[in-house]
């Protein structure tokens, strides 16, 4: 990989250079932001705007640069928040174990060896594939609102345990409180995996603090999402880091 930019770490390594695990690893360290959560998206978009591929799956705009960032994100959260629409076309299933590195580390620092998955659902669903427990997997939690009814939440905590059930909300999902809920569960460095409805959600909500966007040498057309969805937002990013592969690009843009 070779760096375009470097806003986040001056001295890491310059503009030009090739990039190895350790200058990642330390390119997209999460901020100190000791006492408070961090909430990081990481989405992946062609060059016109397509959040899937033609197929309605990300998989197939994937490329190699993307998943290494992909599991490098994956590998330096807690949690990662993931609305129900994503987790049921990607099937999602509970995160396996960080690699050996990272899972040193987080033990190290008190942190779980595998990083727990949060699905936000305002009908209290849990999708199927997460309700199962496998072991050496992280754990699953259900993110949802009162409004989903009694029956619903009751299911839920049957299928989930009642200790795996955050309710914030009355109508729809309180995303801030929702992340505080997180935070006070020790679960503070959050990864937003989308999909479009919920990133467009958490950045209303104005509980976005960066996004990760990998960028691939892709035309799509079709009639894929973008990577938000929903009514209008006005959230300014500014960018601070570039790296290309092959073409494709990422970046993470935070907060001004
Ligand atoms: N390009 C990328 O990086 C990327 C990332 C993820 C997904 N995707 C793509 O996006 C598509 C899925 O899109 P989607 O719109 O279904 O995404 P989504 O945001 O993952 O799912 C929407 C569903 O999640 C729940 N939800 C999300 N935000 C909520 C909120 N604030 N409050 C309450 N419930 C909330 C609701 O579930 P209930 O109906 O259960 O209430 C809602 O119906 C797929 O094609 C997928 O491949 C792309």
């Amino acid at each position: 990989m070779r760096l375009l930019l470097n806003d986040v770490a001056p001295g890491v390594a310059e503009p030009g250079d090739t990039l190895g695990p350790d200058d990642l690893d330390r390119l997209y360290a999460y901020p100190d932001a000791t006492g408070r959560p961090w909430v990081r998206a990481n989405m992946v978009a062609t060059l016109d705007g397509a959040a899937a591929g033609n197929d309605g799956r990300t998989g197939s705009i994937n490329t190699d640069a993307d998943l290494v960032v992909y599991t490098l994100l994956r590998d330096l959260a807690d949690v990662v928040l993931v609305g129900a629409g994503t987790a049921r076309t990607e099937g999602y299933r509970r995160i396996p174990a960080r690699s050996a590195r990272y899972r040193e580390r987080a033990a190290a620092e008190g942190r779980p060896t595998c990083p727990v998955t949060a699905v936000v659902s305002g009908a209290a669903q849990v999708p199927p594939l997460l309700a199962a427990d496998e072991p050496g997997h992280g754990d699953a939690l259900l993110v949802t609102c009162a409004g989903a009814g009694t029956e619903a939440l009751d299911r839920a905590r049957r299928v989930l345990g009642p200790d795996r059930v955050i309710v914030v909300g009355g109508d729809t999902v309180d995303l801030p409180a929702a992340v505080a809920a997180l935070h006070a569960r020790g679960l503070s460095r959050i990864l937003c995996e989308g999909g479009p409805r919920l990133l467009r959600d958490v950045a209303a909500a104005d509980a976005l603090d960066e996004l990760c966007l990998t960028v691939v040498p892709l035309l799509a057309a079709g009639v894929q999402q973008r990577v938000t969805a929903g009514a209008g937002v006005d959230r300014r990013l500014v960018p601070r880091l570039v790296v290309e592969q092959d073409g494709t690009l990422l970046h993470r843009w935070t907060r001004p």
